[in-house]
């Protein structure tokens, strides 16, 4: 018999594989259910609205038909949601004084920047029809920024899914949003705050191989006399595909935003973020992994779950006025 090969006593074979198959069933259970380090869960929408990620997935296809720019538009939506009072949707709200909202629309990050609200819209209005009040902004922001990764040619990716949105703006960490003119160690200092290391920092700003930038914010400073608002290719080899070639980009000195150029540059970068580059440049797989792991980091960025918050009915306004 098998058994006889093993030097163990008959109880403490028995308690190994009882650990064995306890080890199992949890792992299993945490997978199957996919549930995410911050009480997210990627089957939450399964009963309650299963066309969710189809709806979602058919308007952006539209709106991107008359504006291939729009996916890009739309994950850097995410970006500035999770980075300010986490993904809760704060960023979706304009301003009304009755609810004492100040729009974080209007902060130098997001000013004449921010683009893609009227495609949320859309979203929001399409899922209201389909299942009304129950997928929030939050979460359309994070499921839009996956299906735009997706439509572009990158990496897809089950999406952590029950936040619900918040019911106010932060103009202060709005005002603090990383700017391309931060330094690499404040860049580092400001993803650290969010539980995002070097190989998420490196990965994430990866998504600049896609969307516009002003030549106002880039290194070349509109140096050709362009006024400031004219938009530039963030990915000067491959504009509108979500791919590598940034990394090459940044390799050849050619990025365009400082902020992504110090991830080469300086002893710092040498020691942490440089060699990271050259990794994610050498190797599409690995960037497309990471990429898709450091999304997921960003979107469980202090999400509302359970009773916290609300399900907005219109992105742009909580659903009850203070007074
Ligand atoms: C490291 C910090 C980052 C800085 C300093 C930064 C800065 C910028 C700037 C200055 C622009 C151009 C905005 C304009 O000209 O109006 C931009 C665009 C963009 N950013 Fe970032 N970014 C950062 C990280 C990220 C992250 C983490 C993502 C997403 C995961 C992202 C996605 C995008 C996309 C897709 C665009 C193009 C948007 C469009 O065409 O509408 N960025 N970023
Ligand atoms: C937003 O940008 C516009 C145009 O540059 C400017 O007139 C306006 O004052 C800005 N708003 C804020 C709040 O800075
Ligand atoms: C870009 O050029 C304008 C006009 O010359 C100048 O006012 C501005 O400070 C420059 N910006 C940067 C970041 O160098």
């Amino acid at each position: 018999m098998a058994a006889s090969s093993s030097s163990l006593s008959p109880a403490a074979r028995c308690s190994l594989l009882l650990t064995a198959a306890l080890v199992l069933v949890l792992s299993h259970a945490a997978h199957a259910h996919g549930v995410s380090g911050a009480g997210l869960s990627s089957s939450f929408y399964d009963n309650s609205c299963p066309s969710t990620r189809d709806v979602i997935r058919r308007v952006i296809q539209n709106a991107r038909v008359a504006d291939a720019r729009i996916p890009a538009s739309l994950i850097r939506l995410h970006f500035h949601d999770c980075f300010v009072n986490g993904c809760d949707g704060s960023l979706l709200l304009d301003d009304d004084v009755f609810s004492r909202i100040r729009t974080e629309k209007k902060v130098p990050g997001n000013n004449r920047s921010a683009r893609g609200f009227n495609v949320v819209d859309d979203i929001k209005r399409a899922l209201e029809k389909a299942c009304p009040g129950i997928v929030s902004c939050a979460d359309i922001l994070a499921l839009a920024a996956e299906i735009s990764v997706e439509l572009a040619g990158g990496p897809s990716w089950s999406v952590p899914l029950g936040r619900r949105d918040g019911t106010k703006t932060n103009i202060e960490s709005a005002n603090d949003l990383p700017s391309p003119f931060d330094s690499l160690e404040i860049l580092q200092e400001k993803f650290r705050n969010m539980g995002l290391d070097n190989t998420d920092l490196v990965a994430l700003q990866g998504a600049h191989t896609f969307g516009r930038a002003q030549c106002q914010f880039t290194q070349r400073n509109c140096t050709g006399g362009q006024a400031r608002g004219t938009l530039v290719n963030l990915d000067v080899v491959t504009p509108d595909v979500f791919d590598n070639k940034y990394y090459d980009i940044l390799l050849w000195g050619r990025a365009q935003l400082q902020s992504d150029h110090v991830m080469m540059s300086g002893p710092i970068a040498a020691a942490t973020t440089a060699p990271i580059v050259r990794r994610f440049s050498g190797s599409q797989k690995d960037f497309f992994k990471n990429f898709a792991a450091s999304m997921i980091k960003m979107g469980n960025i202090s999400p509302l779950t359970g009773r916290d918050g609300e399900i907005r009915k219109n992105c742009r306004r909580v659903n009850k006025k203070l007074y």
